[in-house]
C-alpha cells in the first residue's frame, strides 16, 4: 500500500542526534539532501515515503567508521568479503550502515536495510526503494550541476530502472577514468539493469 506519511519524529530525532556525534557537518548536509531527494522520488513514484525516508536518512551511518571497525563488523556478521572490499574496506560502509540501523535504531524492515546496504554498489535485484536511495545518493544536488547530472535527475523521475542503469554507467565511467578498482557487484548491477531499463518502475512491490 502506498503511504505518504513521513517516518516518526522520534526516530528521526534519535538518528540525527547520533549522526551529529558520528559524522562531520558536511556529511550531515549530504545525508539531509539524500533524505529530501529520496522523499521527493518516493512521492512521485508512489512508494512508502516513511520507508524511503528511513533508508535515506540512515544510508551513511557508517560512512566515517575506520577500516578496522568496518572489517570487525563484517567478521562478526560472518560476511565473505570480495577482494575489492579487503583492499578498500570503506566499501563496507553501506552494509555496515544497515547493521547499525538494525542494532542501534531497531530497523527491521528488510526493504530499508537492503536499501542502506545497496546504496553504493547497487544490486541487480534492487526493488524500487533501493533504486530511489541509490539514485538520491548519487544525484542529490550537492553532487554538482552538470548537464549529465541534470539529465540523470530528470530520468530518475521518469523511469527508475533506466535511471539506475544510466547512473551505474556514469559511475563505471568515473571509476575507469580515475583508474579505480571496480567491485564485481557494480558490474552485476549494470548487467541486471541493462535489460530492465525499458520496463516501467511501477511494477515493483515496494509501493
Ligand atoms: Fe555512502
Ligand atoms: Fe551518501
Amino acid at each position: 500500500m502506498t503511504t505518504s506519511l513521513l517516518m516518526s519524529d522520534t526516530l528521526r530525532e534519535d538518528v540525527l542526534q547520533w549522526l551529529k556525534q558520528e559524522v562531520p557537518e558536511k556529511r550531515l548536509r549530504h545525508i539531509l539532501r539524500v533524505e529530501e531527494m529520496a522523499i521527493a522520488l518516493a512521492q512521485h513514484h508512489g512508494l512508502s515515503v516513511a520507508l524511503v525516508q528511513q533508508a535515506g536518512l540512515m544510508h551513511d551511518l557508517a560512512k566515517c567508521f575506520p577500516p578496522k571497525q568496518l572489517l570487525a563488523v563484517a567478521e562478526a556478521e560472518g560476511w565473505t568479503l570480495d577482494p575489492a572490499e579487503v583492499a578498500c574496506p570503506h566499501l563496507l560502509h553501506a552494509p555496515v550502515g544497515a547493521v547499525v540501523a538494525r542494532d542501534t535504531f531497531g530497523v527491521s524492515d528488510e526493504r530499508v536495510l537492503k536499501a542502506i546496504s545497496n546504496h553504493t554498489l547497487g544490486s541487480p535485484d534492487m526493488d524500487a526503494i533501493s533504486c530511489v536511495v541509490y539514485l538520491a545518493d548519487a544525484l542529490e544536488p550537492g553532487r554538482g550541476d552538470t548537464l549529465k547530472l541534470q539529465r540523470l535527475r530528470d530520468q530518475s523521475y521518469r523511469n527508475l530502472q533506466g535511471a539506475v542503469y544510466e547512473t551505474c554507467v556514469f559511475s563505471l565511467q568515473h571509476l575507469l577514468e580515475n583508474r579505480r578498482p571496480i567491485h564485481p557487484r557494480t558490474i552485476l548491477t549494470h548487467n541486471g539493469f541493462l535489460n530492465a531499463r525499458h520496463c516501467q518502475h511501477s511494477v515493483d512491490s515496494a509501493a
